[in-house]
């Protein structure tokens, strides 16, 4: 009995097959104690040989039993540490990262520009009122200038005072909403989606405009100039340059559009540009009516604004990497992984 316990109690704390196979030996080998025990049976006397023997027997049994369980167990744990493995000096493997989206990613770097000339960052509602993005911007009502923004309008019935609903087709609706909310001096840059009737190569039904307003006292067309250089030099880079020509916008006294040198052939002309020149936006003086509208006096302040697109930005800095706009909206990883 002594030697079945003490043999059992030892394989169950056997750590490895080397460990299991000496306990082996010592029980039940040629010279193991079970052996020579079983030996001593013939001195048993007669009657209780029987008994004696079949005990040692099952002593036995149990020994090789435990030890082939035991066995067993040992084995799948080795088998289990070996493949588990950790070789801590292995290289690692890389989870596949993404990035921003390209349009996130211009938004941000455009915040960041006009951040550090001291313009914060606004957004305005996409569901937008007439008022704001034309009557108070001084369009007459019915006036044809409204279908330039080939506007969507939301089926429902018109406010009393703030007329139809629509898809805001550009960011120039915040500068009312920017000027009811705060006295001058403003220095707002609206970033928003957009939406117009439109779509092809350079143009979707939904887009991405910034819009700058600055309202304060003795705003001139050269802090607006020095501006548009400051943001042109920032994003595109130190070798381009701004020029501003004469246009027409109802919301603004003189108006002007905003070119950029082109990236490609620096300004000499070529197959993208044709002149040196590519077509950023437009821009202006705000127009004393808009001004009066947002409840600010004319007399005491004045102001300029500028409304670009953030994709027509981002395709004119990438130039030919972006030949269809509307790539940009495709999920496309083959296209997206190139930024
Ligand atoms: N809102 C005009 C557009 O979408 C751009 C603009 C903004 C023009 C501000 C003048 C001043 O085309």
């Amino acid at each position: 009995m002594q030697i079945k316990n003490s043999a059992v109690s030892m394989i169950i704390d056997a750590a490895d097959e080397k460990e299991l196979e000496e306990i082996k030996l010592q029980f039940l080998g040629k010279s193991g104690k079970l052996t020579l025990a079983l030996k001593e049976i013939t001195k048993v006397p007669i009657e209780r040989r029987a008994a004696v023997g079949s005990l040692a027997n099952d002593v036995k049994k149990t020994i090789e039993e435990t030890i082939k369980n035991h066995e067993s167990r040992i084995m799948n744990q080795e088998s289990k540490t070996r493949t588990e493995k950790l070789d801590i000096t292995a290289p690692g493997i890389k989870p596949a990262i993404g990035h921003l989206h390209l349009i996130t990613q211009a938004v941000e770097e455009i915040s960041e520009i006009f951040r550090h000339i001291g313009f914060t960052r606004v957004r305005y509602p996409e569901v937008e009122w007439d008022k704001y993005a034309f009557e108070d911007l001084n369009f007459p009502k019915n006036h044809p200038a409204r279908d330039d923004w080939e506007t969507f309008f939301i089926k429902q019935d018109p406010d009393p005072k703030k007329g139809p609903m629509i898809l805001t087709p550009h960011t120039s609706s915040g500068q009312i909403r920017e000027m009811e909310r705060k006295n001058p001096p403003i220095r707002m840059l609206n970033i928003a989606k957009c939406y117009r009737r439109q779509s092809d190569v350079s143009h979707s039904p939904m887009f991405h405009q910034f819009e700058g307003l600055v309202v304060d006292k003795n705003i001139s067309i050269a802090h607006l100039k020095g501006t548009l250089d400051y943001f042109v030099k920032s994003y595109f880079g130190e070798d381009r340059r701004s020029r501003i020509r004469p246009y027409h916008f109802q919301f603004t006294e003189p108006s002007f559009e905003v070119d950029v040198s082109c990236g490609m052939c620096k300004g000499h002309g070529c197959k993208l540009c044709k002149e040196g020149w590519l077509e950023m936006g437009g821009s202006g003086m705000v127009h004393p009516n808009v001004l009066r509208n947002g409840g600010i006096d004319p007399k005491e302040f004045t102001g300029f604004a500028f409304g670009w697109g953030v994709e027509r930005v981002l395709m004119m800095k990438e130039g030919i990497k972006i030949d269809d706009l509307r790539f940009l909206y495709s999920s496309n990883l083959n296209f997206l992984e190139q930024f």
